[in-house]
């Protein structure tokens, strides 16, 4: 297992580009299933998880490769419904092949993804929207089986729940509904650029969807769609996550191939914290301020502040004397990075799902554990502020989601490497 090092104490300087979006990526990948062609998958980021989506297409039946930023999928006319238990475990996204299986052969058997380290994460929305659709589930030895008789036939639904939308529910309903008999309306669908970039990407297979972007989509099935060239959305994520280490780090960054027009909660966040932010068309110029201000944020679906960037903007708000308040309302329980920040001198306590931060002058370098993907890019872009040595451990989980993190980092002026434990 490998561990990550930094020094803290460097500001950003440079610039760096953004990558691919792991999380538009997944489900349009999963979505190439839908035809029997070969679809092309442009700028796709080279990551764990990618990796895993391309094992499973592969156990599904499918043709597919990674190469260069480029995945071509081909699923051929001999698909089988298994997704194995070793690994949906991995990764939850797995789940969104079950949507296209039940439109292409009519049976998907999935594992049952279970909870993990940021909560429970049931699949209750996905199963209702199929169903709705006409597929039958059950679920038995922790796999859900899901069927239909001949095709799935078109219903109004309605895909919500007390947290608002749900991303991946959104994407499997739609996916299926595509090809269904007759017309889809989903009411309460998710907003996310990644949802939008998922839509896209059925057009250009030939799918006919209307309402992309607003949380009432529409949409007419098709008996058949095919293969289709596509380019990934930018990792708003990821683009966050740049954002802050250079606000953080008193720093003058310029990001570069992302979409400023999904950054605009952030923008909105990190200036009301008293960083200068100057949009292009694909470029934010970040520079920070060595004074930075409390701020409050409360996490809920697009285009709200994101609950992928929530332990980031936690990391920021640590070293912003003052108190800042954040509170989580997608997953109540995603808070394993507070204590980790407080090892490195943090003053955060936890008041159900919110954070008070009491923002001190200095944060202080220490070894660290890494809990799941955005806990570890937090306490990274901690470290690169905090005095000393930080040393980040079980790094696999900034390997599902940070394209090349170390060395965009050190072109941008960090001190960070990679080291085997
Ligand atoms: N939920 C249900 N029932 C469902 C589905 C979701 O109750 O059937 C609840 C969840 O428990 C949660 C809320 O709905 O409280 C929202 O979850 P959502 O379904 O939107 O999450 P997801 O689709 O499983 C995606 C991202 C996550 C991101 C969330 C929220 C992918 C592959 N994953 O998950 O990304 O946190 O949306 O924006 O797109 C990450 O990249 O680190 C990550 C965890």
């Amino acid at each position: 297992m490998d561990k990550i090092v930094i020094t803290g104490g460097r500001k950003l300087k440079g610039e760096v580009e953004i990558s691919g979006a792991k999380n538009a990526a997944l489900p349009i990948m999963a979505a190439a299933l839908l035809a029997d062609g070969e679809s092309i998958i442009e700028n796709v980021p080279d990551l764990r998880d990618i990796h895993t989506m391309i094992r499973l297409l592969r156990s599904l039946g499918a043709k597919a490769v990674f190469e260069k930023g480029t995945v071509k999928v081909k699923p051929g006319n001999s698909l089988q419904p298994l997704a194995p238990y070793k690994l949906v475990s991995t990764m939850r996204a797995s789940v969104c092949v079950m949507g296209p299986l039940l439109a292409r052969i009519g049976h998907a058997e999935v594992s049952l993804p279970g909870g993990c380290v940021i909560g429970p994460r049931p699949i209750d929305l996905h199963l209702k929207g199929l169903e709705a659709l006409g597929a039958k589930n059950e679920i038995q030895h922790g796999y859900v089986t899901s069927r239909v008789a001949k095709r799935l036939s078109g219903a109004e639904i309605y895909l919500g729940g007390a947290f608002g939308s749900s991303v991946l529910a959104t994407a499997n309903v739609m996916m299926a509904a595509t090809m269904a008999k007759g017309r889809t309306v989903l009411e309460n669908a998710a907003c996310e650029p990644e949802i939008v970039d998922l839509a896209r990407f059925l057009q250009k297979m030939g799918a006919k969807i209307e309402g992309i972007g607003s949380p009432c989509i529409e949409i007419t099935g098709v008996t058949k769609l095919h293969g289709a060239r596509h380019a990934i959305i930018p990792d708003r994520i990821e683009t966050g996550t740049y954002m802050f280490a250079a606000a953080m780090t008193a720093g003058d960054v310029l990001i570069k191939k992302a979409d400023p027009s999904h950054q605009n909660v952030v923008i909105d966040k990190l200036r009301q914290a008293g960083v200068r932010i100057d949009k292009g068309k694909s470029t934010l110029r970040v520079r920070g301020t060595a004074k930075l201000k409390p701020v409050n944020v409360t996490t809920l679906p697009y285009p709200a502040f994101p609950t992928d960037l929530q332990a980031q903007m936690m990391a920021l708000m640590a070293a912003a004397p003052g108190i800042s308040v954040i509170t989580e309302k997608i997953y109540p329980d995603r808070f394993m990075h507070v204590s980790e920040l407080n090892r490195m001198g943090a003053n955060i306590f936890l008041e159900g799902p919110t954070a008070i931060i009491h923002g001190v002058k200095k944060l202080s370098g220490a070894p660290v554990m890494a809990s799941d993907l955005r806990a570890s890019a937090a306490l990274v872009i901690a470290g690169l502020v905090a005095e000393g040595t930080t040393e980040v451990h079980r790094v696999y989980h900034l390997d599902r989601g940070y394209e090349r993190l170390e060395t965009k980092f050190s072109s941008l002026g960090a001190s960070i490497h990679r080291e085997k434990e």
